[in-house]
């Protein structure tokens, strides 16, 4: 069985096998590019009526029809024929359909292959600003945040065991400073896509006089690509824009993963909304935070989508070959689905009930102190390592007795060593622990403050 025949079919005597229309079809993934194939075809129409290739008529009658095409698909009035293999057939038949013979004129000296890469680089260009403009509220949410808190204190980790004390602010802005790295990704991604390939036709260029300055101004790129078989060939955009997506996906995951651990009973740091989080069918008393998990869970599909464009990509011979058309469909993707991480993360950021005593509490205990009381020691001349082992010993100590460092008496410190002085007591005090750390980028207060006047900028 077979149906009509395809725009390219003047060598064919028999139609694709029905089987095979839909395997072959990219339309209901690409049908999302009609914006920028509508402006591509609009660019090249105009280019080549001003360089006198096709007519001022004909361009006129391109223009209008794929205007009504536009204003049709705007409307919902538009249903493409499913037979299309992907948008840019769909929307070259339409107009053909529409206007006539200048329809057919429209696809002088361009390819599918240029404007399929056309498309999808305009694509990008504008998901990567957009994610950009998305990764800047987040991060003024977050530093929002840190701003309102500034005096919070809760334990910083290593191993997942507690560490030292740090502000919350702190905290908040190494979150910051992640998502800041992934705000110049995806400015390097809009980079890389942003050079017109229009013109490069199916791969050798055209012999037509046509002006690929012209529709790459037109269309608001930078640059044209100067190889016309690297302009067809070339994804490398597609994957630094997953890439990016996918190091931001990373980073979301494990703010999210402390969003989850934090709200849980026993660490009792933060309550998210109840907005921003979703109750057990069963557990009445439940209140789960699903969309952390979900975002952390997304993650997983991201990844999945770079590698598969790497994989794709890897082996291919210059220059278009049909494996390409596989490289919308995980970029498209990554792009839904950052986007509305970001919103979640945002959403729960913004609404959760900081429980600062909570914190406070916890920073207390799990010795925090200790290095602090080896460093005074050290101040006085004993030797690091020796300082050290005398602290460990207090605090083995302290364990032992079920108290913490700080409700020692100056006379159990000295004990283990009696160069302790009561003025020792006062670096076992929690906030003398954090304003200590006054070193660039610390977390005393005034260190915490300084990275926020930097970050003044972004305001
Ligand atoms: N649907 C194709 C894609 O997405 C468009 C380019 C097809 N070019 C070709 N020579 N078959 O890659």
């Amino acid at each position: 069985m077979t149906t009509d025949k395809a725009l390219w079919a003047g060598r064919f005597e028999e139609s694709v096998a029905d089987e095979m229309q839909a395997f072959g079809a990219s339309l209901p993934v690409d049908v999302r590019l009609w914006p920028e194939d509508i402006a591509g075809s609009w660019a090249h129409a105009d280019m080549l009526a001003a360089q006198g290739i096709i007519s001022e008529a004909d361009n006129k009658a391109i223009q209008e029809g794929l205007e009504s095409i536009a204003h049709d698909i705007v409307q919902d009035k538009l249903e493409f024929d499913i037979a299309s293999e992907d948008i840019h057939m769909a929307i070259e038949g339409e107009l053909t359909h529409r206007i006539g013979e200048p329809g057919k004129k429209l696809h002088t000296g361009r390819s599918r292959n240029d404007q399929v890469v056309t498309d999808f680089r305009l694509y990008c260009v504008q998901a990567s600003e957009e994610l950009q403009e998305e990764l800047h509220e987040l991060r003024m949410t977050i530093i929002e945040v840190a701003e309102g808190n500034l005096e919070v204190i809760l334990p910083g980790y290593t191993h997942l065991q507690k560490a030292q004390p740090v502000l919350l602010a702190q905290h908040l802005l190494a979150w910051q400073a992640m998502l800041e790295r992934d705000s110049l990704r995806f400015k390097q991604a809009c980079f890389a896509a942003d050079a017109s390939p229009l013109g490069a036709a199916a791969l050798a260029g055209t012999p037509h006089n046509i002006s690929r300055e012209a529709t790459a101004r037109a269309l608001g790129f930078s640059r044209i690509i100067p190889n016309s078989m690297d302009a067809v060939s070339d994804r490398d955009f597609a994957c630094d824009f997953i890439y990016a997506a996918a190091m931001t996906m990373m980073h979301l995951s494990r703010m999210c993963e402390e969003l989850i651990l934090w709200s849980t009973e026993e660490f009792g740091f933060i309550t998210l909304s109840d907005a921003f989080s979703t109750g057990s069918s069963i557990m009445p008393q439940k209140k789960n935070a699903d969309f952390a998990e979900l975002t952390r869970g997304k993650t997983g599909r991201v990844y999945g989508s770079l590698m598969g464009i790497l994989t794709t990509l890897k082996s291919l011979p210059l220059t278009y070959n049909k494996d390409l058309q596989e490289d919308k469909e995980g970029l498209f993707d990554a792009h839904d689905t950052l986007t509305l991480c970001i919103t979640a993360v945002r959403g729960m950021i913004a609404s959760m009930t900081i429980n600062s005593k909570r914190m406070l509490e916890a920073a207390q205990g799990g010795y925090m102190a200790a290095t602090d009381l080896a460093d005074w020691l050290a101040a006085r001349g004993m030797a690091f390592r020796d300082a050290h082992e005398v602290v460990g010993q207090a605090v083995l100590y302290a364990e032992k007795q079920g108290k913490r460092l700080d409700e020692l008496s100056l006379e159990e410190l000295q004990q283990h060593s009696n160069e302790f002085t009561s003025d020792a007591l006062k670096v076992l005090d929690i906030k003398h622990v954090v304003e200590a750390r006054t070193s660039p980028g610390g977390t005393s207060l005034k260190s915490v403050k300084q990275q926020l006047d930097d970050l003044r900028s972004l305001r």
